[in-house]
């Protein structure tokens, strides 16, 4: 048996996807083990998750570092002294320079609320995401999980699911509704990773079946 796939995940707040992650680790439906969490909020309730689950937990504050590059610099000490191969960011409010992800490229994800590329972009996170759905009168929603650049939520795509709006739906309940295929889509795509099912082809993401072939549409 390979060794599992080393995780590291980035959090700022609750850490419902960063509990998915442990469980689906944990359960054996991925060959991957988170190693560390790293949250940039000292009270940041994905601590006391992490901490539940025997996982070490960091925090590097940001306001404690002048720059972003000292910040960047502690991220990355942190995650190289638990040999993380993928950092999943998962509800992680800072963003990250050009340089931090080029020396991880390919290696960080994110998972967003929506369905990108729209609803997308610096400033849109949480709830102001739901409420900007709503506000334009789509039907459809989901979450999207990409590979993070430089660009906020513009990194290539890997898979998306949808659901739809209900006329009655305000930001909490789509999110809540959202979250639901969140937490099944972000264990499934560090799935895909850890068995090398990627190839990025461009901005695209291909993932492969088992047997290497490459998909059109989504495998499961
Ligand atoms: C999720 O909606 C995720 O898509 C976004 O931030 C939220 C984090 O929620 N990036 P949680 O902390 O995982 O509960």
């Amino acid at each position: 048996m390979p060794e599992p796939l080393r995780v590291g995940v980035l959090v700022s707040g609750t850490g419902s996807n960063l509990q998915a992650l442990i469980d689906a680790c944990r359960a054996g439906a991925i060959p991957a083990e988170v190693v560390l969490v790293i949250s940039n909020v000292p009270k940041a309730f994905a601590l006391e998750r992490a901490r539940a689950g025997g996982i070490p937990a960091v925090v590097v504050d940001h306001r404690a570092h002048s720059t972003r590059a000292a910040f960047e610099a502690a991220l990355k000490e942190a995650l190289d002294a638990h040999r993380v191969q993928l950092i999943c960011l998962a509800g992680f409010l800072r963003i990250l320079s050009a340089e931090f992800v080029a020396t991880f490229a390919g290696r960080i994800m994110n998972i967003h609320p929506a369905l990108l590329p729209a609803f997308g972009g610096k400033g849109m996170y949480g709830e102001r995401v739901h409420r900007a759905v709503l506000a334009s009168g789509a039907r459809e929603s989901g979450c999207t999980v990409h590979f993070v650049t430089a660009e906020p939520d513009g990194g290539p795509i890997i898979t998306r699911a949808t659901v739809p709006v209900e006329a009655q739906d305000t930001p909490a309940t789509l999110a809540a509704r959202v979250a639901r295929e969140e937490h099944r889509l972000y264990p499934l795509a560090v799935r895909w990773f850890a068995e090398g099912r990627f190839r990025l082809e461009g901005d695209r993401v291909a993932i492969l079946s088992p047997e290497g072939a490459a998909f059109a549409s989504e495998p499961r």
